[in-house]
């Protein structure tokens, strides 16, 4: 298949068309089935690599991603490039267009992204923002498809802090038709307008405070930290009790799940909180799956934005 996302950029999922995702969900199986093996599709090329909060998966899994595909990656911290500190974004910006094919970047403000990429000419990725978390969802989805074929109305249930994966969830949940719950405490739900724009696409998303009915017959229940990278300040009040308590997925709330669901988790998780060991570690989970699967969805991801 030849790529479908030449230069584009991708800061959030709906930056795809429907027929766009499909055709990365397919290079996605197909690179996890290893049929790009023996080609080297970014031969030549190389990713910048902007870290502005720590990474396990997003920075180990874009770097070989990038040396499986034939290119390779440079691995850039804040610390070192100073981001609007040392130097404006929109120099960093025309600098690293002159010498790199693309630029996967984590950071604190989304609009630091949007800064990337209305001055990069070459591709700019998000690798998570304060709003959204686009890579990790095609991971997700890749995931809940190897378990169920078809996406349609099946019955998606997030659990925890309306954030970043929140946001990402109900945008997918315009790609792919699933039937979405978000359950927060009162006053942590996902982001008003991306939930209005999604349902003024058709997305069906419904949001509730009870986790339980949430959990209830899901055939995916998804949870994630209750305090995200960048928050750390509103750490205690988030611990409260009172505010997340009962947010917690456990092999009790894993029992209100249908018989074939399965529990992700994007990770890092904080044990204890949002998740206990015994969640990421029961037979319905499939949170290593979904780490691994980081990999071929963005080496699909890669092959179709840099790929010519
Ligand atoms: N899920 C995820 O993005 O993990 P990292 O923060 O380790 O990259
Ligand atoms: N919501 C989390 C996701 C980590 C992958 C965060 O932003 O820290």
């Amino acid at each position: 298949m030849p790529p479908v996302l030449s230069g584009r950029d991708f800061l959030s999922n709906l930056d795809l068309s429907a027929a766009e995702y499909r055709s990365l969900m397919d290079t996605a199986h197909a690179m996890k089935r290893g049929e790009f093996k023996a080609l080297k599709p970014l031969e030549g090329q190389t990713l910048a690599m902007i870290f502005e909060k720590p990474s396990l998966r997003t920075r180990t899994t874009f770097d070989v991603a990038m040396f499986q595909l034939g290119g390779h990656s440079v691995n850039l911290s804040n610390a070192e490039i100073g981001l609007g500190v040392r130097e404006p974004v929109r120099d960093i910006a025309m600098n690293l267009e002159r010498w790199v094919e693309g630029i996967m970047a984590r950071v604190f403000l989304h609009s630091t992204l949007e800064e990337l990429a209305r001055f990069s000419h070459k591709p700019v990725i998000n690798g998570l923002s304060d709003f959204l978390h686009p890579v990790q969802l095609l991971a997700d989805f890749q995931t809940i498809e190897e378990r169920f074929n078809e996406t349609r109305g099946l019955k998606v249930s997030y659990i925890g802090d309306g954030n970043n994966m929140a946001n990402s969830f109900v945008e997918m949940a315009v790609l792919t038709g699933v039937d979405l719950t978000i359950a927060t405490p009162r006053g942590y739900e996902p982001n008003a307008s991306v939930i209005l724009h999604a349902m003024s696409r058709g997305a069906t998303v419904h949001l509730t405070n009870d986790p339980k009915a949430a959990a209830e017959g899901a055939n995916v229940l998804y949870t994630d930290t209750w305090v995200s990278m960048g928050q750390e300040q509103d750490a205690a009040q988030r611990r409260k009790v009172q505010d997340f308590a009962g947010f917690q997925v456990n092999p009790k709330l894993l029992e209100l799940t249908s018989s074939d669901a399965i529990f992700l988790h994007c990770l890092p998780a904080h044990y204890g909180e949002e998740v206990v060991e015994e969640a990421t570690l029961h037979v319905k989970s499939k949170v290593f799956d979904q780490a691994e699967n980081r990999l071929h969805a963005q080496k699909a991801l890669l092959y179709h934005v840099m790929g010519r």
